[in-house]
């Protein structure tokens, strides 16, 4: 039979994973995993603000490069997630020892480094990642309260002028089909394009946890941002049941579900599917408790051996 890597490549899809190094570096069946059933990787973890900067004065590429380099020498695509978030910045790093102009210019300092370090080996860079709040408002992060909208101008700007060949994108969570946030998603990647800001596509992270988004109205979300000159791929994919209430067929409707995210990428001409992680015993659901008390903790396409589960069938089935 055919890997899903195999399948994926005959179709010209890019099926892909998140990664971690250690376990890239020590686990030898997670190593083979990704090596054998995935075509492109994006870094779990390693290119974000606070792994990459240990001080205010130092970088640390080394889980970041370690990851790069395997996908290199593997011809995978690589993903890089993500320059400017609020989320998993540095310990040391404290907004209010900062004026705004000198929020600025780290900001610009760390996205020309990054960037300018991965040129030609990174291929997609998630350049902002969830700049919008559930209710529809532009979340206030450090970086909006620094320079206001105008930091994902900036951002993506800078990013473009480092790397004019990398593929450019916003990146966010529960947007993924037809409501408030996707439609305030909408709006704000429209005022970009209005303002000439190098954008190329929009990030849907799917992580469908406890409700699942409805795979027409994904369609037809993503066919609106296609319909703006943006690429949509789908970036963090997994998919859960609500804790305590998985069905009988649990393994089988996931399967449906990842199933049915396939042909909707198809259908649309979406080329790239990300999930979130290699098997259940990694993913990010296990380990933060609140979570681990919502949903069940086996939301991916291998099992907690990396021993491939139904859905990993239904992928290449759909494939
Ligand atoms: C998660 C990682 O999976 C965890 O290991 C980490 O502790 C926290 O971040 N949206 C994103 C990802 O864009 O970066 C997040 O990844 C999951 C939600």
């Amino acid at each position: 039979d055919k890997s899903l890597r195999q399948t994926a490549d005959e179709r010209g899809f890019n099926f892909g994973v998140a990664v971690d190094p250690d376990a890239l570096r020590n686990d030898v069946s997670y190593r083979a995993r990704v090596r054998d059933e995935f075509n492109t990787l994006t870094p779990e973890n390693a290119l974000k603000m606070g792994p990459l900067r240990p001080s205010p004065e130092t970088y640390d590429f080394g889980d970041a490069d370690a990851i790069v380099n395997f996908a290199r020498a593997n011809d995978m695509d690589v993903r890089g997630h993500t320059l400017v978030w609020h989320n998993q910045t540095p310990t040391w790093f404290q907004p209010w020892d900062y004026t705004d102009d000198q929020l600025e210019r780290f900001l610009r300092e760390h996205i020309q480094t990054v960037v300018g370090r991965y040129r030609r080996t990174v291929d997609v860079w998630d350049v902002v990642n969830e700049a919008v709040a559930d209710d529809g408002t532009m979340r206030e992060t450090v970086w909006y309260d620094a320079m206001g909208e105008t930091y994902l101008d900036r951002a993506f700007e800078w990013a473009h002028e480092v790397d004019p060949e990398a593929d450019l994108y916003y990146n966010d969570y529960g947007a993924d089909a037809i409501n408030e946030k996707s439609d305030a998603v909408y709006d704000l990647l429209e005022r970009l394009l209005d303002r000439g800001v190098p954008i190329d596509g929009v990030g849907l992270q799917l992580h469908a946890l406890g409700e699942w988004p409805d795979c027409e109205s994904i369609a037809e979300n993503i066919r609106r941002f296609q319909a703006l000159g943006l690429d949509v791929q789908i970036t963090e994919m997994d998919v859960a049941f609500p804790a305590g209430e998985a069905p009988e067929d649990a393994l089988q409707r996931q399967a449906a579900f990842y199933r049915d995210v396939v042909e909707v990428c198809l259908d649309t001409g979406v080329d790239t599917l990300v999930t979130w992680g290699v098997g259940d015993a990694n993913s990010w659901i296990r380990v933060f408790r609140d979570f681990s008390e919502r949903y069940t903790g086996d939301p991916l396409l291998f099992d907690d051996r990396n021993r491939p589960k139904p859905a990993y069938d239904a992928v290449i089935d759909a494939l």
